[in-house]
């Protein structure tokens, strides 16, 4: 049984979502949320600069029409992107753009998607837009220790979660000590780290999965899940968002818990928010005139 989060806003938030980063082609992003939707997830994860709102929105709609979900069941989360994070209107009129794209009321989560531009300015358009109803929580991603820290410190309404890279290669427990310690709700992206370091067919996680009868990706994203992280794996086939949903029938031991912790790197080998150069290129990438 999927397990649920509940959120600084009252709101209950599944422990396990669905993300849709990299499928940028509308009539296979449509189908996959319909598919991953059917396999039983509830949570959706997409973002402006993702491209693929809309189809996201006909995936929804063509579920409910159906009958398998309604939208009151739903968790949608979208992210406003960098290059309307300049000021409170750019980030407001950017979640009212999303909805459209969205062909949706309102939101269950919009977090601003980088710690770049005018962030404070932008998180107070996600204030307006919580307040006016657009949105029913507000958060950020890829808030690293300090940025995050700084944010909750001086905002007045506390951030409802933190969507960071989160895999056993890349750790992070004493930001998500300090998350919790905000009330905020740690979000795994990249929870497979999106296929890196061999992860799918490590001998470690492959050996405890074994025990269990479930694969490597199960063994990881239950690792994450049980360390209290909501998790949003992405995958365009079936048989594969089937297998990353099984994860609520075992219980990983403190010893195997404390056995995949320690494959940490202490670092991403994905993405590097320290790096000028990685910075400026997304304050550079625009995803509309
Ligand atoms: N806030 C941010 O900055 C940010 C950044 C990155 C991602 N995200 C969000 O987080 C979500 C998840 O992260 P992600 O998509 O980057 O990476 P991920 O979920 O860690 O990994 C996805 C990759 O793993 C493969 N895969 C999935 N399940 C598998 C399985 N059971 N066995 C073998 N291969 C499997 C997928 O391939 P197939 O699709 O071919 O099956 C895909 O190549 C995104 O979709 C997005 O919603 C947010």
């Amino acid at each position: 049984m999927m397990e649920f989060l509940t959120l600084n806003t009252g709101a209950k938030m599944p422990l396990e979502g669905f993300g849709v980063f990299q499928i940028p082609d509308p009539e296979q992003c449509e189908q996959v949320v319909y598919d991953a939707i059917k396999t039983g997830y509830r949570l959706l994860d997409t973002a402006a600069a993702y491209g693929n709102e809309e189809a996201l929105g006909k995936g929804v709609a063509r579920a409910i029409e159906d009958g398998l979900t309604t939208r009151e069941e739903l968790f949608i989360t979208t992210k406003v992107w960098v290059q309307d994070q300049k000021n409170e209107e750019t980030a407001y009129e950017a979640v009212k753009a999303s909805l459209k794209r969205l062909n949706m009321d309102y939101a269950d989560l919009v977090l601003l998607h980088q710690p770049m531009g005018d962030y404070f300015a932008a998180y107070r358009g996600l204030e307006k837009a919580y307040k006016d109803e657009l949105t029913k929580a507000i958060g950020v991603a890829n808030f690293y220790p300090g940025p995050f820290t700084n944010l909750c410190e001086n905002v007045e309404i506390i951030p409802a979660v933190n969507q960071v890279e989160l895999h056993p290669f890349f750790v992070q427990e004493k930001a998500i000590e300090n998350m919790k310690a905000y009330g905020v709700v740690p979000q795994a992206w990249g929870p497979l780290a999106e296929g890196k370091h061999g992860i799918f067919t490590d001998p470690e996680l492959t050996e405890i999965g074994r025990k269990y009868g479930k694969s490597a990706a199960q063994v990881v994203l239950r690792w994450n899940a049980q360390r209290g992280v909501s998790i949003i794996p992405k995958s365009v086939h079936v048989e594969r968002m089937e297998q990353n949903i099984d994860i609520w029938d075992f219980e990983l031991t403190d010893e195997e818990m404390a056995k995949i912790a320690a494959k940490d790197l202490g670092h991403s080998e994905i993405v590097n928010h320290d790096d000028p150069g990685f910075v400026k290129m997304l304050c550079g990438m625009n995803i509309h005139d």
